[in-house]
């Protein structure tokens, strides 16, 4: 069996989490739970980085420990993922001993080698992104070039270092050989770019506090924290606890990152991984920044969207359950913003997706087909008869689009997935008006209309496999409403492959609309803005 492994970065628990982190987080769940219907043995992670300066700032100001804050703030995130309908098979968090232990192992492999070495480390630090920068790098009046407007401070402390230098040109050539180890062609240009204009060494310990994990061979010193949060991604591997699930698994298939943070993963990490003799992950994939008028999000600015609160609004103005909420915003996320470019988040927008996607194209389809099914063929879905008018050019676009779907999520382009299967939706539909099953049962053509009704059913089942990775309670609903013995969940790929897989004779449970259309004025602008 063909084994996946995806990965989301472990998120800061400086704060609670919000739409951006849901974005990545939704888009890597998409992924997994596509490849488990693909029939894949799927391994996904999420998970928590709990060390370093930032992280303790806060649970200062809070007046706790770092630990319980951390505690705290770890489990919002537990929270989140599951009212997301979010699957990762592992949560890590690098508080934990058995990552602390991995963390310690590499840290002194590296050093026994002589990769690490004691040194000082002087530079402009960013607290905000645990990096430090040159002088040409920074902002206007040294701010940070990524957090605008943040000074930055200047550190020199007795520090360990790294050779990153000593791989720059086995990365670059690790790059070529291997093109899509980095993706999209634009952060991948940005990595290449940096690669050659020279790798410096780089601090990897820090020894002015002590909220991290202790450098093995020197107590007074911890593990720089974007080393330590790196190596999370081999810890829950089962680097060195279980090996038989590590050659399993590793190296990983993606790593899910945003674009701010390309570097650590497409640079820092594989030459650490290279270095210490451990294979590198297939592919890093940066996507792109989702801002809300224009502007990051940011506590201090009070640009802050709660993924669980839009979720709950959308159920309360629409008349959904809140599961399917979720899912309309699983849905949105991925349907309005190509995935690799930025993206403005707007409510407007998402109203325009529900009605027109969700509840018309989709919802409706059901509706009305059930319905005819309901009252003129006693709740049964009808024999599919013998093919004629429109029948043979939706069964082919329905198979040849659900053919293509795989071949987006490898890519990771989700709305290239979705428009495939809105292909299927627009055909269905449009062959439900065409062939007009009301006209062939005003002629006395009862077994027309009921061949017609099977077809445009049949197209529906395939694009609720299909979209079952995106619309976790809707299409449950869905297929629950199909009447189909066998549940969902255990439909895989090939049931989305065939056609003529509805069995004649299944008693649907035509029930209320699963997206009820949201009714306000607002739904008429659109202005979401993709770039
Ligand atoms: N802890 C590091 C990652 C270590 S991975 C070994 C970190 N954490 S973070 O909390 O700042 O999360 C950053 C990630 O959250 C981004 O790379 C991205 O995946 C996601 N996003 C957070 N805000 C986002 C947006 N506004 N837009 C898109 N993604 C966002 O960096």
């Amino acid at each position: 069996m063909k084994t996946y492994y995806i990965t989301t970065p472990i998120y800061y628990v400086n704060d609670v989490p919000h739409i951006g982190h849901a974005y990545t987080t939704i888009a890597a769940d998409v992924a997994a739970r596509f490849k488990r219907l693909a029939g894949h043995d799927v391994f996904f992670l999420t998970g928590t980085d709990e060390h370093g300066i930032k992280n303790l700032r806060v649970a200062e100001e809070q007046g706790v420990s770092p630990q319980a804050w951390v505690d705290r703030i770890a489990e919002e995130f537990r929270r989140l993922w599951e009212f997301l309908h979010i699957s990762n098979d592992d949560f890590i968090r690098t508080s934990e001993p058995r990552h602390k232990k991995v963390a310690a192992a590499i840290f002194q492999r590296l050093y026994d080698q002589g990769d690490i070495y004691l040194g000082t480390y002087e530079g402009w630090y960013c607290t905000a992104c645990e990096t430090f920068y040159t002088e040409n790098e920074l902002g206007p009046d040294r701010t940070c070039p990524v957090h605008t407007g943040r000074t930055v401070e200047w550190l020199a402390e007795e520090s360990y270092l790294f050779r990153l230098s000593k791989y720059g040109d086995w990365l670059l050539d690790h790059i070529q050989t291997n093109p899509s180890a980095v993706a999209p062609d634009g952060p991948k240009n940005e990595v290449v770019a940096f690669v050659r204009s020279g790798l410096k060494d780089i601090a990897v310990s820090r020894s002015t506090f002590a909220w991290g994990v202790p450098v093995p061979f020197d107590a007074r010193h911890v593990i720089y924290v974007w080393i330590d949060a790196l190596t999370n991604y081999i810890t829950a591997a089962g680097y060195l606890d279980d090996p038989e699930k590590f050659r399993r698994y590793w190296p990983a298939d993606v790593h899910l990152v945003g674009r701010e943070i390309v570097r650590f993963h497409a640079v820092i990490w594989p030459i650490v991984l290279h270095a210490a003799g451990i294979a590198v992950p297939k592919q890093t994939f940066a996507h792109g920044w989702l801002t809300f008028g224009g502007q990051r999000f940011s506590k201090s600015l009070g640009i802050v969207i709660d993924p669980a609160a839009l979720s709950r609004e959308i159920a309360q103005e629409s008349g959904a359950e809140v599961g399917v909420a979720v899912d309309a915003l699983r849905y949105f996320l991925l349907r309005e913003i190509p995935f690799g470019s930025d993206g403005d988040f707007n409510k407007p927008a998402l109203v325009h997706r529900f009605n027109a996607d969700l509840a018309n194209d989709y919802g409706n389809l059901l509706n009305r087909t059930l319905a005819l099914v309901n009252r003129y063929f006693r709740g049964q879905v009808p024999a599919r008869g013998p093919e004629e008018g429109g029948d043979a050019a939706l069964r082919e676009v329905a198979l040849s689009a659900a053919g293509t779907v795989e071949e987006f999520i490898d890519r990771l382009d989700f709305r290239g997935a979705l428009e495939a299967i809105w292909q299927i939706l627009g055909a269905a539909n449009k062959y439900l008006d065409g062939e007009a099953p009301w006209r062939s049962l005003r002629e006395g053509k009862p077994e027309r209309a009921g061949a017609i009704l099977y077809n445009t059913l049949e197209a529906f089942r395939i694009a609720t496999i299909l979209l079952s990775p995106w619309l976790v309670t809707a299409t449950t609903r869905a297929w629950e409403q199909l009447g189909i013995p066998a549940p969902l969940a255990a439909q895989r790929l090939p049931d989305a492959s065939r056609w003529g897989g509805l069995p004649a004779g299944t008693r649907v449970r035509p029930g209320t609309p699963i997206f009820p259309r949201i009714e306000q004025p607002a739904v008429a602008s659109r202005g979401s803005k993709t770039s």
